[in-house]
């Protein structure tokens, strides 16, 4: 697959705003705004088109251990990123597979670190990574914007605490706060255009694995958002893996399918745990916040090139062959095979883990529901059988 992977990541990173938002409140657009502002210090610092690629990719990543951060928190209302190193620990370990142009250490790891040795784990100067040194500082502004700090307040803050910022990244911020482009450029409205505008042309043949690399780092963030989705997409990824071999099909289709698979609750990110985790029966209004995640699905995969396939199979998995499904209510002749496919795993998934208002069924009484199912025209028959035979 040839793409810009700044590109790609930005489609996926709006995800982590909603993972955000129930946190950081207004802190739409963080990550886009981290890597603009980041951009924008690496261009004043001279840095060559290749490595200004990966800190863009960096800064849109920074932040993405916080789901799994909070999962383990004692407390969502007083998370904040400034007084959690775990998050930076959890996001570390989630890249490890990135596909980076080159490798670096622990950019994400010491993502908080103070120059005066004063942050989460007492690196200081040029211990930190300069990665870490820029993304820091480009965070400390873009909270305060998104705050609503006016930016002399932010250049005098800055100024203030000159002491937990490398003084050449703060000089370099500093020269470009004069430009008033600068400000309005990371607004609400303009920031993912400023940013894009700002991507070096660094587009690349992908192999599958290298995109995979990608999905799995998400889905990793997917399955942190609700203790009781831990393995979910996890689980669906490799037995659909499982059932794609049993069908034979092409190394194309098996990785896609794969893909679609990390991918397919992307949405969820933008619904509440109050609702993803209640323990009772959904009233009518909460149900449709639920029924609102495969669009969104949607909505973030089919602006990427070459996902066209991903996108389909990924947000029809709610869908019922007899067109009662969600959120589009599509009907048979509109869902194919592979839609199908992953219906069913979905399906067959859910109901082995355990959920906030049951417990894990097993194979047999899994399978039976499914039957039933498949008897209602709801989902493909020929997939349960397979799936009755193969995960026994
Ligand atoms: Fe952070
Ligand atoms: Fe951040
Ligand atoms: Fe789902």
């Amino acid at each position: 697959m040839r793409m810009n992977v700044n590109e790609l990541l930005i489609s996926l990173s709006r995800t982590l705003d909603f993972a955000e938002k129930g946190v950081l409140r207004n802190n739409y657009n963080h990550g886009m705004r981290v890597a603009y502002i980041a951009g924008k210090i690496a261009s004043a610092l001279s840095m060559p088109d290749e490595d200004l690629f990966d800190l863009i990719s960096f800064s849109l990543l920074h932040d993405n251990g916080v789901m799994k951060a909070l999962l383990e928190s004692p407390s969502r209302e007083t998370f904040s990123t400034e007084t959690n190193p775990a998050h930076c620990v959890e996001g570390e370990k989630n890249i490890a597979t990135f596909p980076f142009l080159k490798k670096r250490k622990n950019v994400i790891l010491y993502h908080h670190e103070h120059y005066d040795g004063s942050g989460f784990f007492g690196i200081s100067g040029r211990a930190i990574p300069l990665y870490s040194r820029v993304i820091s500082l480009a965070d400390w502004v873009a909270v305060r914007f998104a705050a609503g700090y006016l930016d002399d307040v932010i250049v005098s803050q800055v100024n203030r605490e000159a002491r937990i910022f490398d003084p050449v990244v703060r000089e370099a911020f500093l020269e470009m706060s004069r430009s008033v482009e600068f400000w309005l450029g990371m607004g609400d409205m303009f920031v993912q255009h400023s940013l894009v505008s700002m991507l070096p042309k660094v587009s690349r043949e992908l192999d599958f694995k290298q995109t995979r690399a990608i999905s799995q780092i998400f889905s990793n963030i997917i399955d942190a958002k609700s203790p009781f989705t831990g393995s979910h997409s996890r689980g669906i990824s490799e037995k659909v893996g499982v059932i794609c071999q049993y069908y034979e099909f092409d190394e194309t289709t098996y990785w896609e399918m794969r893909i679609a698979a990390d991918l397919h609750d992307l949405g969820k990110l933008a619904v509440p745990n109050e609702i993803l985790d209640k323990p009772g029966k959904l009233d009518d209004r909460e149900f449709r916040v639920v029924q609102s995640h495969p669009f969104y699905t949607r909505k973030i995969l089919e602006v990427i090139k070459g996902f066209e396939n991903i996108t389909e199979w990924a947000s029809n998995h709610h869908e019922k062959l007899d067109g009662t499904g969600y959120p589009y209510g599509l009907s048979e002749d509109q869902l194919d095979f592979n839609s199908r496919i992953l219906a069913c795993v979905d399906i067959y998934q859910a109901l082995t883990e355990d959920r906030p208002y049951r417990k894990a069924m097993t194979h047999e009484d899994a399978v039976k529901i499914m039957a039933e199912m498949a008897q209602k025209h709801l989902i493909e028959p020929a997939v349960v059988e397979d799936i009755s035979s193969i995960f026994s």
